[in-house]
């Protein structure tokens, strides 16, 4: 992309009501736009950086042999009836009565919608075990949206349904997700704790929240800072191995780590003096084990090998897409904007020419452009006929990882410059060894 034809209205000025790092570095990077209260459009920057999200989420759901699908936002309040949530889901469910009078509802998450689907195709246990999910818009009408994309009203999730024979099943089912979580989030350069906490109205018995350490957390999280030390890395994990997803299961969860709901002084105090930490956390993902809370009254059930009819054993689990954009910048920014993990990162490059206008510059960076594309990279080529600083500050504004920068001086001697955003480091090489060092950054992401 070139900057001259894109779409980037990057703001001067600091949005006044924007209380937190990441809503003030979306709205100045122009990656968001409110719409209205806790909902947005999302500008190509934004939307360029949600796609990547929901590619990782769709990666990584597959490998653990999840199947996509796609269910609508709108729901009729029937299935809800059936649950039982219509009353009790409070008003955050926006409620909307179409022209026939029939009450319907836009989806905060779709326990019903996708049990619905179940009994109405699956009948025998030969059919299981099966894990449906989709990403898709909620809409919860919050008493408070704050914080840009962080608690918006209308927001991208990613939800997933499992459906067991038994309880067993639909534990590994659970343990299974929380492996491909851990995966899902440090291929995003973030580290995402999971913590014992409540079920809230989606009910149920087990379950954790994933979260993101962060001081403008709203959740206060109390913990091990033994934890913090637990990495999935690079392990192969077979996804059917009851025994493997069991085993990362127990070893991520054996440190004390829970949210204040849960909280237990107690355990916490049991925990040697110097390991005891009490911070906030950001909210990116949550697994639940609710067994048959909606198979039973819904009737979603198979016939065993027995020949009996049972309710299937469910669980469900969320990743919030668009709230871990605001999770990412939280966590990776400094004073001059955003600093972009390599693997979310809008544009892979940026390339600043000192010198629009310039015959070799010019044609320096038509070069370096060519030859990064070429090698299936994205870059972002600053040709606007800009002063230096001006292209220097946008480029650290939207925080793309690297920037190789060109001008006349640098070309008399054959290099450019390559700068990593977060080190702040430069180094001065030929045009041909900045590709290549780019491609190699690049090459297992
Ligand atoms: N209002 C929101 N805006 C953006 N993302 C959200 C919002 N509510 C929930 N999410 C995301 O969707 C994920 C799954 O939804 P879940 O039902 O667990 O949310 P929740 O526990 O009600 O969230 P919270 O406690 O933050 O209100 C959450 O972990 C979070 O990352
Ligand atoms: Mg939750």
């Amino acid at each position: 992309m070139r900057l001259s034809r894109y779409f980037l209205p990057v703001l001067k000025e600091t949005p006044a009501d924007a209380q937190i790092a990441s809503h003030r570095l979306m709205l100045r990077a122009g990656m968001i736009r409110q719409a209205s209260a806790g909902i947005y459009s999302w500008l190509p920057l934004g939307y360029k950086v949600l796609r990547r999200l929901e590619q990782i989420v769709h990666e990584e759901q597959q490998r653990a042999g999840h199947i996509p699908m796609l269910m609508p936002t709108l729901q009729s309040a029937d299935l809800w009836r059936e649950s039982g949530r219509y009353d009790d889901y409070g008003e955050e469910m926006l409620r909307i009565t179409d022209r026939h009078n029939r009450d319907m509802l836009y989806g905060p998450t779709n326990e019903e919608l996708i049990t619905d689907i179940f009994r109405s195709y699956v009948s025998s246990y030969k059919s299981l075990p099966l894990t449906l999910y989709h990403i898709q818009w909620k809409f919860r009408d919050e008493i408070r949206p704050r914080f840009g994309v962080m608690r918006g009203r209308e927001f991208l999730m990613k939800d997933g349904y499992n459906f067991d024979l038994t309880k067993e099943d639909a534990l590994h089912a659970y343990n299974r997700h929380l492996v491909s979580y851990l995966r899902t989030y440090e291929r995003m350069g973030l580290q995402a704790i999971p913590m014992r906490a409540d079920s809230g109205p989606i009910g149920g018995d087990d379950t954790h929240e994933f979260l993101v350490l962060a001081e403008t957390g709203e959740s206060e999280v109390f913990y091990d800072s033994a934890v913090t030390d637990i990495k999935l890395g690079s392990r192969d994990i077979d996804y059917d191995s009851v025994d493997q997803c069991k085993a990362v299961m127990e070893e991520f969860t054996a440190l004390y780590a829970r949210t204040d709901e849960t909280h237990d002084e107690a355990a916490f105090n049991a925990i040697s003096e110097d390991r005891r930490r009490v911070a906030r956390g950001i909210e990116v993902g949550q697994i639940f084990y609710f067994g048959t809370k909606y198979s039973e009254p819904m009737g979603a059930t198979v016939v065993n090998d027995k020949g009996e009819q049972v309710p299937v054993h469910m669980g469900s689990h969320g990743i919030g897409v668009s709230r871990l954009i605001g999770a990412l910048i939280e966590a990776n920014h400094d004073d001059n904007g955003i600093i972009w993990p390599e693997g979310v990162t809008p544009y892979h490059c940026g390339i600043v020419n000192l010198k629009q206008g310039d015959a070799e510059a010019d044609a320096a960076c038509d070069g370096l452009y060519k030859a990064l594309t070429d090698a299936g990279l994205d870059p972002l080529y600053d040709d606007r006929d800009e002063r230096a600083g001006a292209k220097f500050a946008t480029m650290d504004l939207i925080g793309l990882p690297w920037r190789i920068t060109v001008g006349p001086r640098g070309l008399k001697n054959g290099v450019v410059e390559l700068t990593s955003r977060r080190t702040g480091e430069s180094e001065e090489l030929s045009p041909e060894i900045a590709v290549s060092r780019i491609k190699d950054i690049y090459k297992d992401i």
